[in-house]
């Protein structure tokens, strides 16, 4: 099928990222949300981020234009009906999705392509709500849209070959680095980015150090931002609807970080909304107060920080996605530099695999043990790395370890 026409359902940091990279490549977008001013708002973040665009001479200001042009903001579900792709990027409830899914199988064709950009909730669940199924899939998206190269293609238990060719596709056509990933809560990326950007809020709920502090060490490993700002830029709410999915799922492997929660209930919701984590780029008394209630509540406080302790909660969650083949190792690292910046070499070949090879995996195997006995159970080290080790696959120093050398 020919897409031509793109539906995104949503006008949030995330609906909005998606219709400029679409519309930039030359598709025409109908975006929609139930109000005039969410829809309105989008546009002018994503006319602002052109109009930025137009100012490093990436693009001539007619370009500008003729985007702009493409796209037709609406609060009329009805204005979707002749898109031959449909996005929903709405806040991460599956009732709220669940409903417009329903209401999308009543008024479009049969053979519209409808994916879904959720984070963390089950592709084949959603697809059960559009008929025939075969064409529902997941397509998620990072944070900011028009920065990160990654988009996931999720199929569901459903999803045909066909649809998922068709979206490879059409991520490519939007100047997009598709990789496949199995339908599991969190995917592949956000399964093994949130156990790093969850460490990092239990160390600063903890005051293992100095949230400022936390971000730099990270970004001196590296990495292009620190995790806590990244927090704050993705979404204290982001946080708050998917941390709970990923514990259900998982269990103990995934505690909730409480200080989403208390951040959200006090309003700072990160970027969105002026404060979150930081304050005017610095942790202020009202979050030093909040995480000493947290530290009277818990009895946990001034625990032992370093970068390793947040790396290896990402190294341990891509171990699981590889024995479970939700991606091959080389698809993982992949994916963790192209979505989340995690540090590469100059040909991009770099990620958490990587990194545990480099370490050693006997190193990895002992740390983890190491925090497991001093900080919890959510770093119990995955039996394949003990069989790993055990085996002599100990990484680079020995030519073999996730990769050959
Ligand atoms: N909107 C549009 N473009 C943006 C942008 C934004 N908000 N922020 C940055 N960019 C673009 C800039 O225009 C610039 O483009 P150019 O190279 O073509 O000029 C490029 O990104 C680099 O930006 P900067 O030079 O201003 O700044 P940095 O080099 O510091 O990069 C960053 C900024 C791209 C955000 C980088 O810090 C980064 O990669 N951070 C990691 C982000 C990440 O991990 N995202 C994933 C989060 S998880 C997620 O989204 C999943 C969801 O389900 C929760």
């Amino acid at each position: 099928m020919e897409i031509r026409k793109v539906g995104i359902l949503g006008a949030g940091t995330m609906g909005g990222g998606i219709v400029h990279v679409v519309a930039q490549a030359g598709f025409q977008v109908v975006i929609l949300d139930i109000s005039d001013s969410l829809v309105n708002e989008a546009i002018s973040r994503i006319e602002k981020s052109l109009s930025k665009s137009v100012e490093k001479g990436k693009i001539p200001l007619q370009e500008k234009d003729q985007i702009l042009k493409r796209i037709k903001p609406t609060i009329r579900i009805e204005d979707l009906r002749d898109a031959e792709l449909i996005i929903e990027a709405v806040v991460e409830d599956l009732k709220s999705k669940l409903d417009l899914f329903r209401r999308l199988n009543d008024l479009c064709p049969s053979e519209t392509i409808v994916a879904s950009n959720t984070s963390t909730l089950s592709i084949t669940r959603m697809a059960a709500t559009v008929s025939p199924s075969e064409r529902f899939l997941g397509l998620h998206f990072f944070n900011p849209v028009p920065a990160m190269r990654l988009v996931e293609v999720i199929p569901g238990l459903q999803t045909s070959s066909e649809i998922v060719d068709t979206c490879m596709d059409f991520a490519k056509r939007i100047k997009k680095i598709p990789i496949k990933a199995q339908d599991c809560p969190g995917f592949l990326v956000n399964r093994i980015f949130m156990p790093y950007a969850g460490e990092a809020m239990l160390a600063a709920q903890e005051g293992a150090t100095r949230p400022e502090e936390i971000d730099k060490t990270v970004k001196q490993n590296g990495f292009p931002m620190g995790p806590l700002a990244l927090n704050d830029m993705v979404g204290i709410d982001v946080g708050v609807h998917t941390f709970p999915i990923l514990n259900e799922a998982y269990g103990e492997r995934f505690p909730v970080p409480l200080l989403f929660e208390r951040l959200f209930h006090a309003g700072r919701l990160g970027v969105k909304s002026g404060k979150g984590i930081y304050a005017n780029g610095k942790a202020d008394d009202e979050f030093f107060e909040i995480i000493r209630k947290i530290q009277d509540e818990t009895g946990i406080k001034n625990t032992e920080f370093s970068v390793e302790r947040l790396i290896l909660r990402q190294v341990n969650e891509a171990i699981y996605c590889l024995q479970e083949k939700i991606a091959t190792a080389d698809d993982i690292d992949r994916a963790m530099v192209l979505g989340t910046g995690f540090p590469c070499d100059g040909k991009g070949v770099g990620g958490p695999l990587h990194w545990a090879d480099e370490k050693g995996l006997d190193w990895v195997l002992d740390k983890l043990n190491y925090f497991k006995d001093t900080l919890g159970p959510r770093f119990w080290p995955h039996p394949l790395l003990k069989q790993y080790v055990a085996a002599g696959y100990l990484g680079k120093k020995v030519k073999k370890g996730f990769f050959q050398y």
